[in-house]
C-alpha cells in the first residue's frame, strides 16, 4: 500500500481522521437527500446538455457538505460540481459529488450516492494524491471508504476487489456522457468491447461502479468523460481495495479515460479501448463534452 509523503498532509492532520470527517460528511449528506426526497423530483435547471439535470436536492446537499467542511476544516479548499471554488491555504482540497447518479435520483433506480473525498495537490486527476474518501449509497445506505495506505471498507468490513479468470468471464460496468455525439462514439467503443466480456452493466453512478469494482460485485470498470467529482473517493477506495485505475497511452486515469480492475484484465481492456480510439485521442473536438 502507498502511504501519502508527510509534505502532502498539513501538521496534525492524519488520514485516519481525514476518512472519518468524509464518512461524517457523505452520510450526513445523504440522509438530508434521502429524507428530503419527494415523491415527484423536479429538475432545477440543466447543465452540459438537455439531459444532464440538476435537482434542488444536489444543491442542498452540497450546500450541507460546504458548511460542514467550513465548520471543520476551514482552511481546506471545496471543488464542488454544483457551486464555486473555494480557495484554501492548507494544501488539502474536498471534491464533492454532492448527489452521483442524479439521473437515477431523478426516476427513483437505486443508484445514487454522495461522493466526498479530500486531496492533496492541484485538486486534477493527473496530479493528485487521493487521502482519504467516503462514497454513500442513499438508497440503501451502503458506506464505502478508503484512507491512502490503510485500506478500503464497505459498512466497516475490509474489501478486495476480484479476481475474474478471464477478460471473457468478467462483468464490467461503465457509463456514458450527456452530449449526444459522444454517446455515439462511446457506443461504437462498446461494440468493440462487449463481445469480449461476460457482460456489462450500466449502473448510472460511476462513483458507485467504481465502489462495486472494489468490493468484486464488478470485475472492471472503463468510462470516458468521468469529471473530478465522479472519480476521486471512487478511485481511493478502488485502489486500496487492490485495484488498478488508469487511462490509455501511459496516462494516468481522469477526464478522457478512468478504467479499473485487476492488472492483467486492466492491461488486455487498456490494449482493446486503445484500438477503438475510446479515449478521444483522435478527436479534434477534444474532452469538452463530458
Ligand atoms: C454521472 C454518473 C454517471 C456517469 C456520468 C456522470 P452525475 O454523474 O456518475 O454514472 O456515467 O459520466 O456524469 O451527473 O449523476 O453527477
Amino acid at each position: 500500500m502507498i502511504s501519502p509523503a508527510p509534505h502532502e498532509l498539513p501538521d496534525g492532520v492524519t488520514v485516519t481522521a481525514l476518512r472519518d470527517l468524509a464518512v461524517r460528511l457523505a452520510t450526513a449528506a445523504g440522509t438530508l437527500v434521502r429524507e428530503g426526497r419527494p415523491e415527484r423530483v423536479e429538475v432545477a435547471a440543466t447543465k452540459s446538455s438537455d439531459v444532464d439535470p440538476v435537482t434542488v436536492m444536489d444543491r442542498a446537499s452540497e450546500e450541507l457538505l460546504r458548511e460542514m467542511i467550513a465548520a471543520e476544516r476551514p482552511d481546506d479548499a471545496i471543488l464542488g460540481e454544483e457551486g464555486d471554488d473555494v480557495a484554501g491555504t492548507s494544501g488539502l482540497t474536498w471534491v464533492l459529488d454532492p448527489i452521483d447518479g442524479t439521473v437515477n435520483y431523478l426516476y427513483g433506480v437505486a443508484s445514487w450516492a454522495v461522493s466526498v473525498a479530500v486531496v492533496a495537490g492541484p485538486p486534477e486527476p493527473s496530479s493528485w494524491t487521493v487521502l482519504a474518501g467516503c462514497v454513500h449509497s442513499i438508497a440503501d445506505g451502503r458506506t464505502w471508504s478508503a484512507g491512502l495506505g490503510e485500506g478500503a471498507t464497505r459498512d466497516g468490513v475490509p474489501i478486495r476487489s476480484g479476481a475474474p479468470a478471464s477478460l471473457g468471464a468478467s462483468l464490467l460496468g461503465t457509463g456514458f456522457g450527456y452530449d449526444a455525439v459522444r454517446r455515439s462514439e462511446q457506443a461504437q467503443v462498446l461494440a468493440q468491447v462487449l463481445p469480449r466480456v461476460r457482460d456489462i452493466r450500466r449502473l448510472g453512478s460511476a462513483a458507485i461502479d467504481l465502489c462495486l469494482l472494489a468490493d468484486g460485485s464488478l470485475d472492471l470498470y472503463y468510462e470516458r468523460g468521468l469529471n473530478p467529482w465522479d472519480m476521486a473517493a471512487g478511485v481511493v477506495v478502488a485502489t486500496e481495495a487492490g485495484a488498478v485505475v488508469t487511462g490509455l497511452r501511459g496516462r494516468p486515469a481522469g477526464n478522457a479515460m478512468t478504467v479499473a480492475g485487476p492488472r492483467d484484465l486492466v492491461a488486455e481492456l487498456v490494449t482493446i479501448l486503445e484500438a477503438a480510439d475510446a479515449d478521444g485521442a483522435g478527436d479534434t473536438a477534444g474532452d469538452t463534452r463530458g
